[in-house]
């Protein structure tokens, strides 16, 4: 799914009002990309567990010591390179984007050189823990770690791209921003649980030799919270009269999300694992709540203060 809100916003009349600078609208679509392109990546990365496939390339950075390794390709050899490939793409746009901030940080807003140098660190420190998986031979705490700083890697760049993105405040949110922020914490921590679920096949051990079934449990027990805080923030929104639109459309998307991810959890545990699909759009559509709840909150941060847009606040005179 993506999550690029900016044709949504401009279809709304007073972001219209409101003008940035050229260099600060290309890094607002160009930060969007590289959100929609983790997406892409983390289920790219969640094929590749699936599919057996982690380990297809027996070294790092190189795989058989090559760049192309044309003469073992096949599927799992393909997943995990391709997931490589792009993953090193994301490295290099990364740093890009940490250039621009800083060499053009007189028109953009004060805090986004600190942000872009956060998205930098982060992929720095995925790709160590990338490079781990593989000679740790696919360890379950660093595949944890690994799909725990992806998912951060893309929340960053979500809050990021939310935050250049116009939007005109009404100041009626009133406990909104604490409600999803409290939500995409219980989210975040129910896609780690989810993550050690994955990492171990705690399914299969669960069901096969009666081992692991407290950490399959204890993902199938995260429903509750994570399900009831977003229960709240839907029947809070449906109760905030004068709401901004965009906001009630975020809100809609965040239960629509939530039951698909509810029901294709379901379907992957009763097939148990054998439909692959199921299980790479199960990652998929938790990471999409994940950063469908990041960019509400943002969004209703910024609605707190509706006289001061922080995406128009660069460090010009
Ligand atoms: C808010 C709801 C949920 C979220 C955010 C969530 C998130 C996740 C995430 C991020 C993973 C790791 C996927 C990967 O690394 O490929 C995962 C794995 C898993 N989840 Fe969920 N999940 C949710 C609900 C459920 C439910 C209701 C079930 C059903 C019992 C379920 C069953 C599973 C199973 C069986 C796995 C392991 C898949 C595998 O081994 O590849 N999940 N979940």
């Amino acid at each position: 799914m993506n999550l690029d809100v900016t044709s949504l916003v401009d279809t709304f009349p007073e972001a219209s009002k409101l003008s940035q600078p050229l260099v600060q609208k290309r890094l607002r679509y160009f930060v969007w990309i590289m959100a929609a392109a983790t997406l892409f990546l983390m289920a790219l990365g969640s094929a590749t567990r699936v599919m057996n496939a982690g380990l297809s390339c027996p070294d790092w950075p190189l795989c058989y010591g090559q760049l192309l390794p044309q003469q073992q390709m096949n599927l799992q050899v393909f997943l995990e390179w391709f997931h490589r490939l792009i993953a090193s793409s994301m490295g290099f746009l990364a740093i890009a984007l940490f250039g621009v901030s800083w060499w053009q940080r007189q028109q953009l807003p004060r805090w986004l050189p600190g942000a872009s140098s956060l998205v930098l660190g982060l992929v720095v420190f995925q790709g160590i823990l990338g490079g781990l998986t593989v000679t740790e031979l696919l360890r379950f705490d660093i595949v944890t770690a690994h799909l725990g700083t992806g998912l951060l890697f893309f929340v960053t760049l979500v809050a990021i791209a939310a935050s250049l993105t116009p939007y005109q405040g009404m100041g009626t949110v009133g406990k909104l921003p604490w409600i999803s922020l409290s939500a995409a914490a219980l989210v975040y921590l129910q896609s780690l649980l989810g993550g050690l679920v994955a990492s171990q096949w705690a399914l299969h051990q669960c069901l096969n030799a009666s081992q692991l079934c407290q950490i399959m449990n204890s993902h199938i027990l995260g429903v509750v919270p994570a399900s009831l805080a977003i229960l709240f923030l839907g029947v809070s929104v449906w109760r905030t009269p004068a709401l901004h639109p965009l906001l009630r459309t975020l809100a809609n998307l965040v239960s629509l999300l939530l039951l698909s991810q509810i029901t294709l959890g379901v379907a992957t545990f009763r097939l148990h694992l054998q439909v692959e699909p199921l299980t790479v759009a199960h990652q998929f559509v938790g990471a999409a709540l994940l950063g469908t709840l990041t960019v509400f909150s943002v969004m209703a941060l910024r609605d707190m203060t509706p006289d001061c847009d922080e995406s128009l606040l660069s460090q010009e005179p």
